[in-house]
């Protein structure tokens, strides 16, 4: 899903100080692209993630998904949006602790109408490809840190979004899983074909970007455009 920023800013209103966090942001998220923005903790990086999953709206500037300004939509209509459309994962992971791993996933899809066949047999599916398929019926607090973030991989996933980001989503895992996850990441996003957009300050992480965004002081101070389709004949 393409996502085009045209010279977004963005200021944070903190005890009537400015705190200026984004200026004259422009870029387009590529569909079906491994995204990364990298940068120093406090150049902007969260908000820009927050700026093109629509939590937050900007300042200035436009912001285009989809072929749809988000400036004309309502915040009901954005909220409703980001729900079909936008899967998140969190740096803590936010599982609900009372919920299994099966049932975590689960609940992204009780919204939705799937049946509850098609809904057993997706989450199960999800669960398999993220190598969890025998720890369904654990709790998060039985689960490694490695093996929550599969769970909220498997959780962004499920409701089938055209575009999934994460903020930081190595922050907490030792190298060794980071790396697992990331690889497990790329898997799914080239299986199932949607955007992923990353935070992270992680090489591993910016070494498996497609496009790597670089930000200092809120703004974008280069681009790479590594991948291009050709890649995926190699
Ligand atoms: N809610 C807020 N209120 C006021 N200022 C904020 C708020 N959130 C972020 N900021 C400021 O905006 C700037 C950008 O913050 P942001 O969280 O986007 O950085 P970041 O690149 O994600 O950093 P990190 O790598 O540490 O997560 C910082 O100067 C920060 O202090
Ligand atoms: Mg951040």
């Amino acid at each position: 899903m393409p996502v085009i920023l045209k010279e977004v800013q963005k200021t944070y209103h903190l005890d009537s100080v400015d705190v200026p966090a984004l200026s004259d942001i422009s870029l387009e998220v590529r569909p079906d692209r491994f995204t990364v923005l990298s940068g120093p903790s406090g150049s902007g990086k969260t908000t820009l993630l927050n700026l093109i999953g629509c939590i937050d709206r900007p300042d200035a500037g436009d912001i285009v998904i989809e072929g749809q300004a988000i400036k004309d939509m309502s915040d009901d209509q954005l909220a409703d949006f980001r729900a079909r459309h936008i899967g998140f994962i969190f740096q803590n992971f936010n599982l609900l602790p009372v919920l299994t791993a099966y049932e975590n996933v689960e609940y992204a899809l009780l919204l939705s109408q799937v049946p509850a066949p098609q809904r057993k047999a997706r989450v199960r599916d999800l669960l398999d490809a993220v190598g969890l398929a025998d720890k369904g019926m654990h709790r998060p607090g039985q689960l490694s840190g490695g093996q929550r973030q599969r769970v909220a991989i498997a959780r962004a996933l499920a409701p089938a979004p055209r575009l999934v980001l994460a903020d930081e989503p190595t922050a907490n895992l030792d190298s060794q899983t980071g790396a697992a996850i990331v690889a497990l990441m790329r898997r799914m996003q080239q299986e199932h074909r949607v955007s992923f957009v990353f935070s992270s300050h992680d090489p591993q992480v910016l070494a498996e970007a497609d496009d790597a965004v670089f930000i200092r002081d809120g703004r974008i101070t280069s681009i790479e455009r590594r991948g291009e389709p050709a890649r995926a004949l190699a």
